[in-house]
């Protein structure tokens, strides 16, 4: 098996200037089960075909997620400081207990309409402001509205209560990439993870007094209230959807009309109505894959792709890999907007698979059909600034400007 010594895939700035598809797609082709070593003694196996990742991924029994999801997320033996209690972080029964009235109560047919309501105006409202010849960042102007449409529903709060919360969040995890937070990264962590918690613990604590359980928030109070939670695990898990929400989605809509822009005629296809914007969605996941990977640690041994990796190892599910796999996708490294049948793995798979998926592709559907139905585009006028981590593809900085829909050409 090939080993990597000091591997770029721990190099955020690999993944900001370089090119992980390219690095990923030839251990794909030659190496599709890998070690990757770093002068520290980490170690990580990376699992870069389609098959092995999803059998990784729905092998929830061998794999635990309850060591951290990222690299260097956490440390052997101490495991992470929410482990068991957070999603995220907790394996089997305790995940299943801590879901179930997470589901129930922000991902349900009701929450899922007004959560796309709410961010079908966000973004109309936006895209009202501006005029042909205007030019903006698209990352730090349009791409928030949509977490803040899913925060202001699930947490029942207003659109300035959800601007704070969408920053405190994106300075949290962003923290290595200076264009979040400047030059003092671990002082703005530490304030940034106190300001969100206390924020949510804020509002737990309202909606015990108040009894309200209309919203995700007041759901889970209510929970604590009766006794089937406990408080930390109430705060921790909307901290969980917190950040899940706000991290990933507004990289997607920034990637997406970057992907407009290079893939025009494409996107005439949408514009012609020779695609539907549901299935030009799948696209836009797969090709943009925002969650490059996530890790588990072996409980046992794991046999997959032909080796068998031993217990008490860490193992990396290359969703952005897995996501251009020949075998799979025809033509994976075009970008298709009316692909049929289309596995894109985004939101990976099994009991862990991204609970927020039906709110982020509602995101993106929408963000797709009120581009569509505009008449203006934004076309790109600067590089893009792609962030610095190796766990988010997304970007910091997409320079545009507003031109008619007819003058973006195909
Ligand atoms: C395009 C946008 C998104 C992508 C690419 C994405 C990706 C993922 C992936 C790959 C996982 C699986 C993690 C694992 O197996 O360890 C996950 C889990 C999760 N996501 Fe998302 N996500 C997105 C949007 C959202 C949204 C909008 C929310 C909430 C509003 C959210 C909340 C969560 C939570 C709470 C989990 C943990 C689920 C569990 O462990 O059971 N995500 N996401």
């Amino acid at each position: 098996m090939l080993v990597v010594e000091d591997s770029p895939l721990y190099s955020a700035d690999f993944f900001a200037v370089g090119d992980p598809w390219a690095y990923l797609a030839d251990l794909r082709e030659n190496n599709p089960v890998s070690i990757h070593r770093r002068s520290d003694g980490y170690e990580f196996y990376a699992l870069t075909r389609y098959d092995d990742v999803y059998a990784a991924y729905v092998d929830h029994i061998r794999l635990s997620s309850s060591y951290g999801t990222m690299i260097d997320g956490s440390y052997r033996p101490q495991k992470d400081s929410a482990s068991g209690r957070m999603l995220i972080v907790a394996d089997q029964p305790a995940h299943t207990a801590i879901k179930k009235p997470i589901k129930a109560s922000g991902f349900n047919r009701t929450m899922l309409e007004r959560t796309g309501r709410t961010v079908r105006r966000n973004i109309r409202n936006a895209l009202a402001e501006l005029s042909v010849g205007d030019r903006l960042d698209f990352s730090k102007v349009i791409a928030p509205e949509l977490p803040k449409g899913v925060l202001e529903v699930l947490f029942g709060i207003g659109s300035k209560d959800a601007t704070v919360l969408l920053e405190a969040t994106r300075t949290m995890i962003g923290y290595r990439d200076e264009a979040y937070v400047g030059t003092s990264p671990l002082d703005s962590l530490v304030d940034a993870q106190l300001e969100v918690l206390d924020f949510i613990d804020d509002l737990i604590e309202q909606r015990i007094r108040s009894g309200a359980d209309d919203d995700m928030i007041g759901f889970l109070a209510q929970c604590v209230t009766r006794g089937e939670i406990s408080r930390d695990v109430a705060l921790l898990n909307g901290l969980n959807v917190a950040v899940g929400g706000n991290e990933t989605t507004p990289h997607t809509a920034s990637l997406t009309v970057d992907t407009i822009h290079r893939e025009r005629s494409q996107w005439q296809k949408l514009i012609d109505g020779d695609v539907s914007c549901e299935v030009a969605t799948q696209e836009f996941l797969r090709w943009t894959s925002t969650n490059s990977y996530v890790q588990r640690l072996t409980v046992t041994d794991f046999a997959v792709g032909g080796y068998v990796i031993p217990a008490d190892s860490f193992v990396t599910l290359w969703n952005m890999s897995a996501n251009r796999d020949s075998s799979v996708f025809e033509h994976p490294d075009s970008f298709v907007i009316d692909r049929p049948n289309n596995k894109q793995l985004a939101f990976g798979a099994g009991v862990h698979r991204c609970i927020g998926a039906p709110a982020a592709t509602l995101e993106i559907q929408t963000l797709i059909e009120e581009l569509a139905s505009w008449g203006k585009a934004f076309a790109v006028v600067e590089t893009p600034q792609r962030l610095h981590s190796n766990f988010m593809l997304g970007l910091t900085e997409l320079q545009v400007e507003v031109v008619k829909s007819k003058d973006l050409g195909a």
